[in-house]
Parts: structure tokens; C-alpha cells; sequence
């Protein structure tokens, strides 16, 4: 056999593992290299932070969560190990490594066992989640923006689940990079009642706050 060959498929397929201390718990994510839904991100890592320091502010207890786009699952972990009812999504490929860190990371731990769904942005969302029984009182969001076709899509999947009437918060962080980052930031404002809550400039993370315009 080729070795070159071998050693570009062990790399590949290798994966990482990081640890984090949230919540009074260590927590480990096992990570894979091969797509953006493999390794945990800054905004994920900050929200997390801001969700522990601000318990009073982000009271998650007995709470309907939703997080969009959520990879690895670090923020659905952290959020189900401060009492909510989470239910994490992302693409159908996703799944299964997010399955594996949430309920290696919560089983025994969380009050309530946190659910993982397919939501693909903009994609069957009256069939999949319909209106009105998916009402959630937060919708969670890690570093969704970068540069992707999808930012349109990904919008409208905001303004679904953070409809006028719902009573549903959105809590947005996200590293801003790039040009696109800040157009879809200004889109964003347009969109949703947008509050900045904390802006790390180490990190180049932003978190905000937003509900529906009524
Ligand atoms: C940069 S990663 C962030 C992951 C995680 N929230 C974090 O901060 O660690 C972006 C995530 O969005 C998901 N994603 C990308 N396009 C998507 C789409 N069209 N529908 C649903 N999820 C999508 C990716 O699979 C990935 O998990």
C-alpha cells in the first residue's frame, strides 16, 4: 500500500478530543477534522462563558432551549447542565458525533435529557418543527456566520423560531471575520429588537440578544 496514502487517511480521519470545565462539570467533545461541524468554536466557547457568569441575567432552568447549527454540541451541554430542556440541530451528518458528546456529557448529570434533530436553515421547517407547539424559550446560535450561501436561509430560520408573539429570545455569538460577518450583523440589527450583550475583543466574539420586531 502507498504510505502517503495511509498517512493522509489517519489524519484525516483522527479524532480530537478538547475538554472545558462549565457548570461545575469537566466536559469532553470528541472532534473530527473533516467539516465545519467538527471542532468546537470561539462562539461557542464565549456563550457558554456568558451563560455561566450571568445565571441571573440567562435563567436556563426548566427552560425550552433550541440551538441551531450547534457542531460538536458544547453549548447544548452547557445549557442542559444548567437545567434546559434542550433540543440540539444541525445538518443530518452532523448527528451522530453530537449525539455521542451530549450524552456522554450530560447522561446522570442534566435534570432533563437533551433531544438532537436534523434542521437544515430554511429547510421544511412548518413540516419538521411546526407552529405552534415547537415554542422555545431561547434559540442558541455559536458562530453560524461566515462566509456560506446559506446566511439568507439561516435569517429566515431565526425569524421562524423568534417570531413576534413567541416570547423567544435569541442569543447570537459569533466571531466576526470577515466583510460578511458584518453585513449579515447589519441585517441582523434590521431584522430583530438587537442588543449587544458582550464583546470580547481577545476572542473578536460578539454576543447579542435579540426578539422578534412586533
Ligand atoms: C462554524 S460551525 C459552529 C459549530 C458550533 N455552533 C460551535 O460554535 O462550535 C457551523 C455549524 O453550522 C452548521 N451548518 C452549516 N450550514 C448549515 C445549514 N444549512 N443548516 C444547518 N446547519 C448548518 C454546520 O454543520 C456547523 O455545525
Amino acid at each position: 500500500m502507498d504510505k502517503s496514502c495511509t498517512r493522509e487517511l489517519s489524519r484525516y480521519h483522527t479524532l480530537g478530543e478538547e475538554t472545558f470545565y462549565f457548570a461545575g462539570h469537566n466536559i469532553s467533545i470528541r472532534e473530527s477534522m473533516d467539516t465545519f461541524g467538527a471542532l468546537v468554536w470561539p462562539g461557542a466557547v464565549a456563550l457558554c462563558q456568558f451563560l455561566e457568569n450571568n445565571q441571573q441575567q440567562v435563567k436556563l432552568m426548566d427552560k425550552a432551549v433550541l440551538e441551531i447549527g450547534a457542531g460538536t454540541g458544547l453549548l447544548s451541554v452547557v445549557a442542559s447542565l444548567l437545567g434546559a430542556r434542550v433540543t440540539a440541530t444541525d445538518l443530518p451528518d452532523i448527528l451522530p458525533n453530537l449525539s455521542f458528546n451530549l450524552q456522554r456529557n450530560t447522561k446522570g448529570r442534566s435534570l432533563y435529557t437533551p433531544q438532537v434533530a436534523a434542521l437544515s436553515w430554511g429547510q421544511d421547517l412548518q413540516r419538521d418543527f411546526p407552529l405552534p407547539s415547537n415554542r422555545f424559550d431561547y434559540l442558541l446560535a455559536a458562530d453560524v456566520v461566515y462566509p456560506h450561501d446559506r446566511l439568507e436561509d439561516l435569517l429566515k430560520t431565526m425569524q421562524y423560531f423568534c417570531r413576534p408573539g413567541s416570547g423567544t429570545t435569541l442569543l447570537w455569538a459569533n466571531k466576526i471575520r470577515f466583510e460578511s460577518d458584518v453585513s449579515f450583523t447589519e441585517c441582523f440589527q434590521k431584522r430583530f429588537n438587537a442588543k449587544l450583550l458582550a464583546q470580547l475583543p481577545q476572542q473578536e466574539v460578539w454576543i447579542y440578544n435579540a426578539t422578534a420586531r412586533e
